[in-house]
């Protein structure tokens, strides 16, 4: 049986593929680990790297006033990455790295076996969604992959690039939030403002 235990010390070793060279931390994935909604980005920043941990930095800080706006924070999902080291300047991780890197993400998933999956921007989407996913069109619509109902937002670092998708997310966070109120068991929503 996989343990958390095991899993981290793995990832925290691994040299699978080149991106270890310049990691100063591992960033392996933080939240509730009885989550029944997964987010998944893309993979580190700067900040992220220098902390160890998902989503810090000033897209994080835009995830969680999303989160937010539907009574959702860091207690009631878990957050993990495609690739768990920084890939440098904050390009795309590569395919051999996002190849590498998932079988670690799927244990992951295995482990917390979420309801909702949540694609944080096109990179997560294309692989579990479809490889020909377009973010401008399937954003908030639903999928089925692997048993969990899954949906991509715009990533938070391209709403801070380009807030006029803004609006349209703020639908697929209510959508998301109407999909959590019909399938999730134990998953307790704060009430706005609180
Ligand atoms: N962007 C991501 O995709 N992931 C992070 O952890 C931080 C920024
Ligand atoms: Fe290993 Fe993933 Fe880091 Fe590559 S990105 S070295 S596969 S943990």
């Amino acid at each position: 049986m996989d343990t958390w235990e095991a899993l981290i010390n793995e990832c925290n070793q691994c040299r699978e593929c080149a991106l270890w060279e310049t990691r100063n931390n591992v960033v392996f994935g933080d939240g509730n680990r009885e989550a029944e909604i997964f987010l998944v980005g893309e993979g580190p920043g700067a900040n992220e790297d220098k902390q160890g941990l998902p989503f810090v930095g000033r897209a994080g800080k835009l995830l969680d006033d999303m989160l937010a706006m539907i009574g959702l924070n860091r207690t009631n999902v878990y957050i993990a990455n495609m690739v768990k080291c920084r890939p440098p300047q904050n390009r795309d991780p590569l395919n051999v790295e996002q190849n590498a890197c998932i079988g670690y993400l799927q244990r992951q998933l295995d482990l917390v076996q979420p309801k909702i999956l949540v694609c944080l921007g096109r990179i997560a989407a294309l692989r579990f969604i479809s490889p020909k996913f377009r973010i401008t069109k399937e954003h908030g619509q639903w999928y089925d992959v692997n048993g969990m109902r899954t949906m991509a937002l715009y990533h938070p670092s391209a709403l801070l690039r380009d807030p006029s998708h803004r609006p349209e997310t703020f639908d697929d966070l209510k959508e998301l939030q109407r999909e959590i109120q019909k399938i999730c068991t134990h998953t307790v929503l704060a009430e706005p403002g609180t």
